[in-house]
């Protein structure tokens, strides 16, 4: 376990105990936040599952494929911060994550 921070939509912060089995999307959503609606279940065709990632990143996150480069492109949200939830793996390099839910398209 690993801690993730979640910024939902009014600006609130959560902490909570992340499972490093599952990504970041999965984690958020199966915390109960249904602002990030994950569509595709993970399969980064919805880009629903659009955070920013504020902190805690390094070099431990994953580098974004050309996919999901392609998907934020079509969000209206997207910052140079934006990733797709569903496309983190989360581990214990990620303690302390911390990720913003990004505006509903
Ligand atoms: S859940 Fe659909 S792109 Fe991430």
């Amino acid at each position: 376990m690993a801690k993730l921070i979640v910024v939902t939509r009014d600006g609130t912060e959560h902490e909570i105990e992340g499972d490093t089995s599952l990504t970041v999307m999965e984690n958020i959503r199966d915390a109960g936040f249904d602002e990030l609606l994950a569509l595709c279940g993970g399969c980064c065709s919805c880009a629903t599952c659009h955070v920013h990632v504020e902190a805690g990143a390094g070099d431990a996150i994953p580098p974004m494929s050309e996919d999901e480069n392609d998907l934020l492109d079509s969000t209206s949200d997207r910052s140079e911060n934006s990733r797709l939830s569903c496309q983190i793996p989360f581990s214990d390099a990620l303690d302390g994550l911390r990720v913003r839910i990004a505006e509903e398209d």
